[in-house]
């Protein structure tokens, strides 16, 4: 099966009452173990990219490295940009291959906000690439920008009907609570369900995206600080309140941080373990496959997407 956009996928999971799980990809170990973890669970997916991914890795290795996941995998696979911060970007993307692009207005005035994303979905669209905005604004850190919980916003519900209607965009991210990397609440975990509703109230049948939903699983957490790292106070979105957002009208849940604790405990692991060692197979192993019981564990645990493929 070739690449696909989103359209179809996020229908299904509209009427099916699941989400898709949106993986950031910066290397060959990180597809591979995203992959076969989709694989072993038949769960299509969405393989992601950031404008650091594509600088770190270039576009051209992660397309190869993404093309070669299609043909192995046999799975339905979107390949999106994470958070495209201009035109230029989206532009790039969807001409090198890419079958859906983000992009991520939320920092302009509404009115700004409309006209990028207009622009992007205008090309976009007469290239059969999908295009996902957001309204609201997640604190943390993605890329080199960095917005304080102080900075952060809700989306408004009543701005969203005109943003969908005068954009045309495929699909919305919004802000309700959730936020990028691993210290995502200082305190109880909370997200607004009720904003959540007013929305799907008011796009019936429009898919949502919810960023930053990574749990940031206590097991690896420890496993980091047992083993040398510092990450005291890391705490992320409960994995029953994302199983309920992806019941409702949410179709696409952003994981990155997630994978990245637990390829990076088990590399601290494997080295603490076997401290001559120096082949990058060896603790690159382990790595991967950690990643990709991750991958399926979000996939039974939050998404709800196994056995969709
Ligand atoms: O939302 C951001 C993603 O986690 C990607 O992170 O920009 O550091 O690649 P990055
Ligand atoms: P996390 O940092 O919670 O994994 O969020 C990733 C994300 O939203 C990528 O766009
Ligand atoms: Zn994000």
């Amino acid at each position: 099966m070739p690449l696909v956009n989103s359209k179809e996928m996020f229908k299904k999971a509209y009427d099916g009452g699941y989400a898709i799980g949106a993986f950031n990809v910066n290397n060959m170990e990180i597809i591979q173990g995203i992959v076969e973890g989709a694989q072993e669970e038949k769960a299509p997916l969405i393989l992601q990219v950031s404008a650091g991914a594509r600088k770190y890795a270039k576009h051209e290795y992660l397309m190869k490295l993404i093309e070669a996941a299609v043909d192995t995998s046999g799975l339905p696979i979107v390949v999106h940009l994470d958070h495209g911060p201009d035109f230029e970007t989206c532009k790039s993307c969807i001409d090198g291959g890419f079958t859906s692009v983000m992009i991520d207005g939320s920092h302009l005035p509404f009115e700004e906000n409309i006209k990028l994303t207009r622009q992007v979905v205008e090309y976009a669209h007469d290239r059969g690439v999908t295009v996902e905005g957001e309204l609201g604004r997640l604190a943390g850190v993605e890329d080199d920008i960095k917005v304080s919980h102080e900075d952060s916003s809700y989306t408004r519900p009543e701005e969203v009907e005109e943003f969908v209607s005068r954009t045309g965009v495929d699909s919305l991210a919004i802000a309700i609570g959730t936020s990028h990397g691993a210290f995502k609440f200082k305190g109880e975990p909370k997200l607004r369900f009720d904003i959540l509703k007013e929305i799907e109230h008011k796009l019936p049948g429009f898919p949502i995206v919810l960023h930053g939903a990574s749990s940031v699983i206590p097991e690896y957490v420890q496993m980091i600080n047992q083993y040398g790292g510092k990450l005291e106070g890391a705490q992320g979105v409960p994995e029953e309140m994302l199983r309920q957002a992806a019941s409702m009208a949410v179709c696409k849940i952003n994981i990155d941080s997630d994978l990245r604790l637990a390829f990076t405990a088990m590399i601290r692991k494997h080295f603490a373990e076997h401290p001559d060692h120096f082949d990058p197979r060896q603790y690159l192993t382990d790595a991967r496959a950690a990643l990709k019981d991750m991958v399926r564990r979000k996939i039974v645990n939050v998404l709800g997407c196994n056995g969709k493929a």
